[in-house]
């Protein structure tokens, strides 16, 4: 099983007040950005950089700036969207494609329903949903921008399920999935064990 599992003390401390039942929307909001950025910084440690000539108040000298290739971050809807603000905070530059998918309750299928992606010319993306359960969902997303012509695709979930990743790991042997939290199973509805409930209903107070 291919999965990196980010589990600096700090995620995993703001990982179990997410799993808190009775933590509320907003807490939960916060903490995904948080977690976000703190998964992001090492997500993002293999960008691209180039020299460029500066002047400090002292000297000239050769500083470092992140080169020309652009990041595209892509989360899908509706839970991905809580993991957005967090990329933007450390990439205030990149852009925000959508992808609408529901899991369909009875089939655990997921349904198509938005596709909106910033043009693919030289960039880089990371799909961000914080639920990689049947791994159905983070799949269809993937081919979706396979088929756009995007190579260089990265996952970025909160908690997976092992069925997940071994999903992504067969039908996209070439995509990274970076987690901060790897549980035990699934349940009978689908449902990550120990997990944290339902991600879009926790972020936006519906249900
Ligand atoms: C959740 C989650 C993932 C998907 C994971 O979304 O955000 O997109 O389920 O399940 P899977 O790995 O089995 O496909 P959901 O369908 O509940 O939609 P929502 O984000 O609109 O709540
Ligand atoms: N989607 C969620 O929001 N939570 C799960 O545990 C599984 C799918």
């Amino acid at each position: 099983m291919h999965v990196q599992v980010m589990d600096h003390p700090l995620i995993q401390h703001k990982v179990t007040l997410m799993r808190m039942k009775e933590t509320g929307s907003k807490d939960f909001r916060d903490l995904l950005v948080e977690i976000t950025m703190l998964m992001g910084y090492e997500i993002t440690r293999d960008l691209p950089l180039e020299d460029v000539e500066i002047e400090t108040p002292i000297t000239k000298m050769t500083g470092k700036q992140l080169s020309g290739k652009q990041l595209g971050i892509v989360p899908v809807l509706r839970a991905g969207l809580g993991m957005v603000q967090g990329l933007l905070n450390l990439i205030p530059t990149a852009k925000v494609g959508h992808i609408g998918l529901y899991r369909d309750p009875k089939t655990l299928k997921p349904v198509e329903y938005y596709c909106k992606l910033p043009d693919v010319q030289d960039r880089d993306f990371i799909i961000v949903d914080p639920m990689l359960a049947t791994g159905g969902s983070a799949a269809a997303a993937i081919t979706m921008l396979k088929n756009r012509g995007i190579k260089n695709i990265k996952l970025m979930c909160l908690v997976a399920a092992p069925q997940g990743v071994q999903e992504i790991n067969k039908q996209h042997p070439d995509v990274r999935i970076f987690v901060a939290a790897l549980d035990d199973k699934l349940n009978e509805n689908g449902y990550i064990v120990p997990g944290l409930g339902d991600a879009g209903d926790r972020i936006f107070g519906t249900k």
